[in-house]
């Protein structure tokens, strides 16, 4: 086995032998908690594609990095045309993925190691490919099985013009129009996302009642909780009324609109906390919810719903100090009142890497990254990151995939470079992601990247990852509580105190004299001297 795959001396505890906190009642509180992209992780067959075997094979890595639990983004059967977001059977893994029994040895494998596994329920829509989609566009206009979905008849004279105004995130109206049977121009149905993807109807019981029992079939695979697709989304507002033409919509902005964050969703959340409460042993649920607030994503994580939602209002935020300290405020005090652990995460398979869309330096990257794991509540860290993974900008257009990067508006469609598999080893067709190429390609540099590159060298971000995660688990009192002690600090710095430990941050491009010295440095993500200057773009943890 090669040194990156090494677990921890025994499978639930650190080096040191703390438990992981995946062993302690409320563990998602101060969870660090790993996103695997199925597609990009490992290539367990050797044709290009990351699947299930190719993850098992490598939780042992998962495992020593450190972190709680592994959320995996979709693997069940689907045609694929938004990366597996749209699910054609949420009872199925895609054979592209593997098959059942190679969910079952992943769950089992991941729990002998210490980790949670989470998986990511996509409720919002199905695939067109899904069986009751295909059934009711079969029996046409009045079958009670169109109910299941949004149908409705255009409007215009024939009939020519969508039902209303609303547009897809990935571009286009939300509608696409359906022939019937007999090859004449039929009703439109409603998609937020692409036309693959029809957006269910949850007035429908039989809606309702087939994903409590899609969370039963899971939770009854021994998973530990589930990510919520969309969860801001899944009911509309009465009538479907037009959202109304302004400039051109930011879909995931802070916007009011009538198909997301209605008031109806929180029912649903309620009636699934008590599913997964009936099965015990801390299962939870964290909300994809973009909402206009801090305050309105709080309401998803009421005592009776949902656990977490991740914290957009953080991702969005600037590299800049003041702004950092006030979403960071923001975030502590809406979770507050409703005595839920705050999120934090800086990158994910939607978005920019981190490193990138903070400005394009793995200094203030790694930056970013102290800061995030210094902070109480839980963290997400989104595969590849570790290793200072940069977004991939120049993919030729003939390989992409995300089905936006072929709408000329919405989402900027350029969701492929986060998403590209990553390296493990320094040589190899496809840097050890597997045996076999990689369905993106890989930049060269991404040798000297890799898992196996970046192991044992102290100065590397992956070695950084593993100290940082390591202190974390060895001081339980960094992600606990729901509050930070801001301590006075020059312009562009952040300094904050949390139990025993302070944290200072340097935003600015130039190095900062400290007027105290806040104690003994403990972790720096760069090359802090041990003198009372702060360099450009460092975080350094500090213990008393
Ligand atoms: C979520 C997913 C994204 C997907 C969309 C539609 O935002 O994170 O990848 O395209 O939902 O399911």
């Amino acid at each position: 086995m090669t040194q990156y795959l090494a677990a921890p001396a025994t499978g639930t505890a650190t080096a040191t032998g703390t438990p992981a906190t995946g062993d302690r009642p409320g563990w998602w509180r101060d969870a660090v908690i790993y996103q695997v992209y199925p597609r990009s992780f490992a290539d367990g067959n050797g044709d290009g594609m990351g699947d299930l075997a190719g993850i098992r094979s490598r939780l042992p890595y998962l495992a020593g990095l450190g972190v709680d639990a592994v959320w995996l983004s979709p693997f069940y059967a689907s045609p694929q045309a938004d990366a597996g977001y749209d699910v054609a059977d949420y009872r199925a893994i895609d054979p592209m993925f593997g098959d059942l029994h190679d969910a079952d040895a992943l769950i089992r494998d991941a729990h002998d190691l210490g980790l949670r596994i989470i998986v990511d329920l996509v409720p919002n829509h199905s695939s067109d490919q899904h069986e009751w989609f295909q059934r009711a566009l079969r029996e046409g206009p009045g079958s009670p099985l169109r109910d299941r979905y949004h149908f409705r008849p255009g409007k215009g004279e024939h009939g020519e013009e969508p039902p209303n105004d609303w547009e897809s995130i990935f571009g286009g109206p939300a509608w696409t129009r359906t022939k019937n049977p007999d090859g004449s121009h039929g009703e439109w149905y409603l998609h937020l996302f692409a036309p693959e993807q029809p957006d269910f109807n949850w007035n429908n019981q039989a809606v309702r009642d087939e994903f409590r029992s899609v969370l039963r079939f899971w939770l009854d695979m021994g998973v530990d909780g589930f990510r919520i697709d969309v969860a801001h989304g899944l009911v509309k507002a009465d009538g479907l009324p037009d959202m109304g033409h302004g400039e051109q919509l930011k879909l995931l902005g802070n916007q009011v609109l009538p198909f997301f964050d209605q008031d109806g969703v929180h029912e649903i959340y309620r009636s699934w906390r008590k599913i997964l409460e009936e099965y015990g042993g801390d299962r939870i649920g964290v909300a994809e919810a973009w909402t206009p607030s801090a305050e309105r994503t709080a309401l998803y994580l009421r005592p009776d719903e949902l656990h977490q939602a991740f914290n957009f209002h953080y991702l969005n935020a600037e590299w800049d100090a003041a702004g950092l300290r006030q979403v960071i405020d923001e975030s502590l005090d809406s979770m507050r009142p409703v005595g839920a652990a705050t999120t934090w995460v800086l990158s994910n398979h939607d978005v920019v890497r981190h490193l990138t869309r903070l400005g394009g330096s793995a200094d203030r990257a790694r930056a970013a990254t102290l800061l995030m794991l210094a902070l109480p509540g839980s963290a997400y860290v989104y595969q590849g990151e570790e290793l200072g993974l940069p977004e991939v900008l120049d993919l030729p257009d003939e390989v992409r995939q995300d089905p936006s990067f072929f709408k000329n508006n919405g989402q900027d469609g350029m969701r492929d470079g986060c998403r590209v598999p990553i390296p493990w080893t320094a040589e190899g067709p496809s840097y050890g992601f597997g045996t076999g190429g990689s369905w993106l390609p890989q930049p060269e540099q991404w040798a000297g990247l890799s898992i196996e590159s970046q192991t044992g060298d102290p100065g590397s971000t992956l070695e950084l990852y593993r100290r940082t995660l390591a202190v974390r688990r060895d001081h339980p009192d960094l992600g606990a509580g729901d509050a930070v002690e801001w301590l006075d600090a020059p312009e562009g710095v952040l300094a904050f105190r949390r139990g025993a430990f302070t944290c200072t941050v340097n935003t600015n491009a130039e190095p900062v004299e400290l007027a105290t010295v806040p104690g003994q440095a403990l972790l720096s993500s760069g090359d802090y001297d041990g003198s009372g200057a702060l360099p450009a773009d460092t975080t350094v943890w500090w213990t008393a």
